[in-house]
């Protein structure tokens, strides 16, 4: 069931009909993907979002990474989660490329210790090489051994600066960008005012949020606006856009991209 402009069951192949992406040519678009429990809690009792998840959420993930240029997280949620190699579809080549896409996103890391798992196997063998960001200041000889296997970012200031991660991946290109988390990244891109989706699953259960890294008060919040509700396995899909002054909203509507169907159809 779907509330919202299209009411009506979704299957997952139009999933990411649903949640569109716009002309990113002169802004980039930043959408936040991420579940949580009645509760508030990011993680269950092991530490990680999948024991909080479920089969209907993680379609939704699958949806939303489709057609997405980058997949954004903090170098805490990429040990934690144990991020493997983001691949290409194979069924969506055509559409990915006719919109001027690598055949798969790239997973884009923020670390500042580049503590990072680069064994083989990992992230590290993404079809498209991932990208690191990371300080001027960091280890010279972990930025040697990351740069074997990614490309890495170098910037100033003693942490990463967000809007600088998004600028850099907007100047190549990659202006479709799904921020996965963690709790940490997300309150840092909300802060400095670079969120314009939050796609925030509700899991059915109450666990507690000792396993959730808590975060600092955001003073100036932005308002978002209700684009639907999807709800399968008792979970809710919610997807709200960012609410532009004057306007109501400003969400992208779906013509601005190839619908899934078009992508199994070409
Ligand atoms: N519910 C969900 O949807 C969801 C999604 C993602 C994660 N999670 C959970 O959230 C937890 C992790 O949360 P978190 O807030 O710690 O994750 P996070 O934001 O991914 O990681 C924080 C760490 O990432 C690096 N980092 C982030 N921003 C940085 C910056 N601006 N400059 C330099 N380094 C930066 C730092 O570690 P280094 O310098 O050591 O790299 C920092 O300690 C895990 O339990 C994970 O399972 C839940």
């Amino acid at each position: 069931m779907l509330h919202g402009p299209q009411p009506g069951p979704v299957d997952d192949d139009a999933l990411s009909a649903v949640y569109p992406w716009p002309d990113t040519t002169d802004k980039p678009y930043v959408r936040a993907m991420m579940v949580c429990t009645l509760d508030g809690a990011a993680a269950g009792d092991d530490g990680l979002s999948g024991s909080v998840s479920g089969g209907a959420d993680r379609s939704v993930l699958r949806a939303v990474r489709r057609f997405a240029d980058v997949v954004l997280v903090g170098g805490g949620t990429m040990k934690a989660e144990g991020y493997g190699p983001l691949k290409a579809r194979p069924e969506d080549a055509d559409v990915r490329r006719d919109a001027g896409q690598a055949p798969a996103p790239v997973l884009a890391v923020v670390s500042g210790s580049l503590d990072l798992p680069l064994d083989p196997g990992g992230f590290t063998d993404s079809d498209v090489t991932p990208i690191v960001f990371t300080t001027e200041s960091a280890d010279p000889a972990r930025v040697e051994d990351v740069r074997k296997r990614c490309e890495v970012v170098q910037l100033p200031g003693e942490k990463v600066d967000a809007e600088q991660v998004v600028q850099q991946l907007h100047h190549r290109g990659l202006g479709r960008i799904v921020c996965e988390g963690g709790p940490g990244l997300l309150h840092q891109v909300t802060q400095s005012g670079l969120l314009d989706e939050a796609d925030i699953t509700i899991a059915p259960m109450l666990v507690g949020t000792d396993k959730t890294p808590s975060t600092p008060m955001v003073s100036d919040p932005g308002t978002m606006t209700l684009q639907h509700v999807l709800t399968a396995e008792e979970f809710l899909m919610l997807r709200y856009t960012r609410t532009t002054a004057g306007t109501g909203d400003a969400e992208p509507t779906a013509d601005d991209v190839p619908s899934a169907e078009q992508g199994a159809a070409s």
